[in-house]
């Protein structure tokens, strides 16, 4: 199975899955391309160093969004993947990427979805003063973290928490679950 993975920042979330891939917890699983929409992630510069091939489409480049979507569509079309996983990719897709990719665009999001999507899903669950969050894994259509859900587990928010102790924890699982469902679609 191959993937493209995208993203927009540190790729935490990605080395998980290119450490699974190195020692064997993913055999069937191939990750043909990692991408940003911005230069100088970390994301980028990890996949670099671990041999795989990167590639930018840099939002700031392009006037009309929908010019730098067709390119994001082309660019990962390009590599044939079975899937493409947004984590932590801070951008919507358009209309053309989402046709392109039509139930085979997997999503992570750090929170219980349909609850608090959007760029602040940890702040916000925080903010609301709920008791339990946690994170989702899902197959994402046009809309902000919406499409059919295909992994979700809680994490309890506990009194001490700050944004980024609480992110952090999250994330731990949000890696499990990620790593979970790409082997379940790989044994497809
Ligand atoms: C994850 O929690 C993801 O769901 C959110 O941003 C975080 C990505 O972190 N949108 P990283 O880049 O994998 O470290």
């Amino acid at each position: 199975m191959r993937i493209v993975v995208l993203v927009s920042g540190t790729g935490s979330n990605l080395q998980s899955v290119i450490d699974a891939v190195a020692d064997g917890s993913l055999p069937n699983v191939e990750i043909a391309a990692v991408g940003a929409d911005k230069h100088d992630t970390y994301g980028v510069e990890r996949s670099a160093a671990a041999g795989i091939e990167t590639f930018v489409v840099n939002f700031k480049d392009y006037a009309e969004r929908s010019e730098w979507n067709h390119e994001l569509t082309e660019k990962c079309l390009s590599y044939e993947p079975d899937y493409v996983v947004s984590s932590g990719f801070m951008r919507i897709v358009g209309e053309e990427f989402i046709n392109a990719f039509d139930g085979t665009y997997i999503n992570t999001h750090p929170a219980l979805l349909p609850s608090f999507p959007g760029a602040h899903g940890v702040r916000d669950a925080m903010a609301y003063g709920v008791k339990v969050t946690g994170c989702t894994v899902h197959i994402a259509d046009a809309g902000v973290d919406t499409g059919p859900i295909l992994r979700q587990e809680a994490v309890v928010i506990e009194d001490h928490d700050t944004e980024e102790t609480l992110h952090e924890r999250i994330k731990l699982v949000e890696r499990r679950l990620l790593i979970a469902t790409l082997a379940d679609l790989a044994a497809k």
